[in-house]
C-alpha cells in the first residue's frame, strides 16, 4: 500500500467524522503516530540517531535543581498580623500569620473565581447556551457568589489585623496554580465543556480550601468568622454539583453507549449519577449523587 492509500485507510478506521464533529469542521487531528506509520518509523529513527543536546536525564535535572533547593529561597514572606484588629490572632506562636497567610490564598483564590466566571459569562454568551449546560442566568448567580466571599474575606483580613492587598506565600502559589485553568476559559478554542472541565477543578479546590479554612479558624480562636466560612461552604457545595451536573450532561449525556456503560459501573460500586439531559431543556441539572436535593435558589439569594 502506497503512502497516500495508507493515510487513507488510517482515516477511514479511525472514525474522521466523529473526529471532525467532536472538534469542528476543518480539524483533523494529525497528532497521533498512525496517521502516518511509515514516517513515524522515519521519526523515530531519526530521534534514536539524534541525542539529548544539552545532555543529561531525570537525574541530572534533579541534581541541577537541588543546587537552588539547598538555598533555602522561600516564596514571599509571612504576613504579620498588626496590633489591633477585631478578630486579632496572638502572634507568639505564629497561628496570626499562618491564619492570614491562608486568609490571603482564599482571597487569592475567589477573586479569581470572579475573573473565572467573568471569562466563562462571555465564553457562553458568545458561543450560545448548549443544551444541559449552564445558563447565564445560573452562571451570574455563581459571580455573584463568588464576589460576595471576596469581599466578606476582606473584611476578614482587616478583621485578624492584616491587609488584604497584601500577597502572601499561600496566595502566591494559588494564583500560580489557577493560571491554567484561567486559561483554558480564555481560550477561544475551548468549548463550554472544555471550560466547564477546567472550571471543576477550582471548584473542588474551593471547597476543600474553604473546610481548610473553618479547621483553622475554629484552631486557631476566630470563631466569630464561623457563621461565614459555613455560609461560603454551602455556596460552594452548590457551585461544584452544579458543575459538576453540567459537565455530565455535556460529556456523559450525548453519548448513549457511554452513558449506559457509566450506569453500569455506577450501579456496580452503588453510587449515583447526573441523569442526561435531553436536548433543548435547560433546567439546572442534578447535581450526580445528590438526585433530589439539588437547591434551586434564585441568583443573589442567600
Ligand atoms: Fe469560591
Ligand atoms: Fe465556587
Amino acid at each position: 500500500m502506497d503512502r497516500k492509500n495508507r493515510f487513507n485507510d488510517v482515516l477511514t478506521h479511525s472514525g474522521t467524522d466523529e473526529a471532525l464533529s467532536e472538534t469542528g469542521p476543518g480539524t483533523l487531528n494529525r497528532t497521533g503516530v498512525n496517521t502516518s506509520p511509515e514516517m513515524a518509523l522515519d521519526l523515530i529513527r531519526e530521534a534514536q540517531r539524534t541525542p539529548p543536546d544539552p545532555p543529561g536525564d531525570a537525574r541530572m535535572l534533579a541534581e541541577y535543581r537541588g543546587e537552588y533547593i539547598r538555598e533555602k529561597t522561600v516564596i514571599g514572606s509571612k504576613p504579620v498580623p498588626a496590633v489591633s484588629g477585631r478578630n486579632r490572632i496572638p502572634a507568639a506562636d505564629g497561628a496570626g500569620s499562618i491564619f492570614l497567610d491562608k486568609l490571603g490564598e482564599r482571597l487569592a483564590f475567589e477573586r479569581q473565581g470572579v475573573r473565572l466566571y467573568e471569562c466563562l459569562i462571555g465564553k457562553v454568551m458568545h458561543m450560545g447556551m448548549v443544551a444541559g449546560g449552564p445558563t447565564l442566568e445560573d452562571l451570574e448567580h455563581i459571580l455573584e457568589e463568588e464576589r460576595k466571599h471576596f469581599l466578606h474575606l476582606q473584611r476578614a483580613v482587616i478583621g485578624a489585623g492584616g491587609d488584604p492587598t497584601v500577597q502572601t506565600p499561600c496566595a502566591d502559589i494559588a494564583g500560580v496554580l489557577s493560571q491554567g485553568i484561567l486559561q483554558t476559559v480564555a481560550d477561544p478554542r475551548t468549548t463550554v465543556a472544555q471550560c466547564l472541565e477546567a472550571v471543576l477543578q477550582a471548584e473542588l479546590a474551593d471547597n476543600d480550601g474553604w473546610s481548610m479554612l473553618r479547621n483553622l479558624a475554629m484552631a486557631v480562636g476566630a470563631r466569630d468568622l464561623d457563621e461565614m466560612i459555613q455560609k461560603a461552604q454551602e455556596h460552594e457545595d452548590e457551585h461544584l454539583a452544579m458543575v459538576r451536573g453540567w459537565l455530565a450532561n455535556l460529556v456523559v449525556g450525548r453519548d448513549a453507549v457511554s452513558w449506559k456503560a457509566v450506569k453500569a459501573t455506577s450501579a456496580e460500586s452503588g453510587k449515583g449519577q447526573a441523569k442526561p439531559k435531553a436536548a433543548g431543556r435547560s433546567k439546572r441539572p442534578e447535581p450526580p449523587g445528590k438526585s433530589g436535593k439539588a437547591k434551586t435558589r434564585k441568583p443573589g439569594r442567600k
